[in-house]
C-alpha cells in the first residue's frame, strides 16, 4: 500500500485488501513510488469491485418499479445524470496528461501523480459506463420517457479546462451529490433489486470520491496548488443558491459548453428541497477539504470565513 511501506518484493503477488492510495505525492518523492505498482493496485481495486448491470437488472420486478411514480423519477434522472460521465472522464484524461507532461522537468514526483490520476481514469470511465447503462436500460424498461439522442449528445458535450486542482474537487463534490441522492433512492426503494442497485452505484461514487480527494490531496501536499482552489469550488456549491442546490436554485446559469447534471434534475417540490440529505452533502464537503487542505472547518460560513482569508 503507498505511504504505508515500501514497494513489494519481486517474486510476491499481493492482492489482500485493495484500496485506493493515500499521500500520493509522499509516496512518489519518499519511496520511490513506482507507476506500475500503482497502477497494479487501481486494477485490483477496480477489479475487486467489478457487478454485472445484466446480474443487477434481473434481480428487479420492472413491473412492481413501474408502479412507483417516485422511484422511476429518481431512475430516470439518474440515466440523464450518468450520461455527462463519459465526457468528465475523457477530460480528465486528457487534462491529466497534459498537466504531467508540463511538470515532468520541474517536479517528477508531481508529474507521476498526474499520470497515476489520467491512468485511473480509465476505471472511473468503464464503472461510470455501469451506471450510464443500467440506468438508461431500467428507464426504458420501467416506462419513463425516452431519452432523445438530442439530449443524448448536448449531455456528452466535453468540459472546458480548468485549474487541476479545482477540477478534481469540483468532480469529488459531484460524486458526493451522487452517492447521497443514490443512497436516499436506495432508503426509498421499495423494491429489494431496486434498492440493492442503488447502493451499489452509490459505494462506487463514495469511491470515486475517495480517489478525486486522493489526488487534490496529492496535489496541495506538492505545494504547486493553493488549497484556496479547493476552497473556491467548496464555496461555488455551499454558498446560497450555490450548486449544492441544483435545478432547485432560483437561477441557473445557461451555457453552451457542457451540462452540470445537477442542473437538470427534474424532482418534486418535495425532493428538492431533502434538506437531511443536503446537510449530509454539505458534511461531506467539509470532509473532503480537510482531507485535501488540512483545514477542519464546520459550517458553511467557515468555509466562506476560509475562503476569504485564503484569498487575502
Ligand atoms: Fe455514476
Ligand atoms: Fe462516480
Amino acid at each position: 500500500m503507498p505511504g504505508e511501506g515500501s514497494r513489494r518484493a519481486p517474486g510476491t503477488i499481493e492482492v489482500d485488501r485493495p484500496a485506493v492510495h493515500q499521500d500520493l505525492y509522499r509516496y512518489f518523492v519518499e519511496r520511490g513510488g513506482s507507476l506500475t505498482e500503482l497502477t497494479w493496485m487501481q486494477h485490483t481495486y477496480h477489479e475487486s469491485r467489478r457487478w454485472s448491470a445484466v446480474e443487477m437488472l434481473c434481480a428487479i420486478d420492472v413491473e412492481r418499479v413501474a408502479r412507483a411514480d417516485l422511484d422511476k423519477a429518481y431512475i430516470w434522472n439518474a440515466a440523464r445524470a450518468e450520461l455527462t460521465t463519459k465526457p468528465g472522464a475523457d477530460r480528465l484524461a486528457r487534462l491529466a496528461d497534459k498537466e504531467c507532461r508540463a511538470w515532468a522537468g520541474r517536479n517528477p514526483a508531481l508529474s507521476a501523480v498526474m499520470q497515476a490520476c489520467g491512468t485511473w481514469s480509465r476505471y472511473w470511465n468503464e464503472e461510470e459506463a455501469h451506471h450510464e447503462v443500467v440506468f438508461n436500460e431500467l428507464a426504458y424498461l420501467v416506462g419513463t420517457p425516452p431519452i432523445e439522442n438530442e439530449v443524448f449528445i448536448e449531455f456528452r458535450k466535453i468540459f472546458p479546462d480548468d485549474d487541476m486542482l479545482r477540477t478534481l474537487f469540483l468532480l469529488a463534490c459531484s460524486e458526493i451529490l451522487a452517492a447521497v441522492n443514490y443512497g436516499h433512492g436506495a432508503k426509498h426503494a421499495a423494491d429489494p433489486g431496486l434498492a440493492a442497485l442503488f447502493k451499489q452505484v452509490a459505494a462506487d461514487e463514495v469511491q470515486h470520491m475517495c480517489y478525486f480527494v486522493a489526488f487534490a490531496e496529492a496535489l496541495v501536499a506538492s505545494g504547486e496548488y493553493p488549497a484556496k482552489n479547493a476552497f473556491a469550488v467548496a464555496q461555488l456549491f455551499l454558498r446560497e443558491n450555490g450548486e449544492l442546490q441544483g435545478s432547485a436554485r432560483a437561477q441557473i446559469e445557461r451555457r453552451d459548453t457542457h451540462v452540470n447534471w445537477w442542473d437538470h434534475l427534474v424532482l418534486t417540490e418535495n425532493e428538492r428541497l431533502n434538506l437531511d440529505n443536503q446537510a449530509k452533502k454539505q458534511e461531506m464537503i467539509f470532509a473532503a477539504l480537510r482531507q485535501v487542505t488540512g483545514v477542519e472547518v464546520r459550517s458553511v460560513e467557515a468555509v466562506e470565513e476560509t475562503w476569504m482569508e485564503l484569498v487575502g
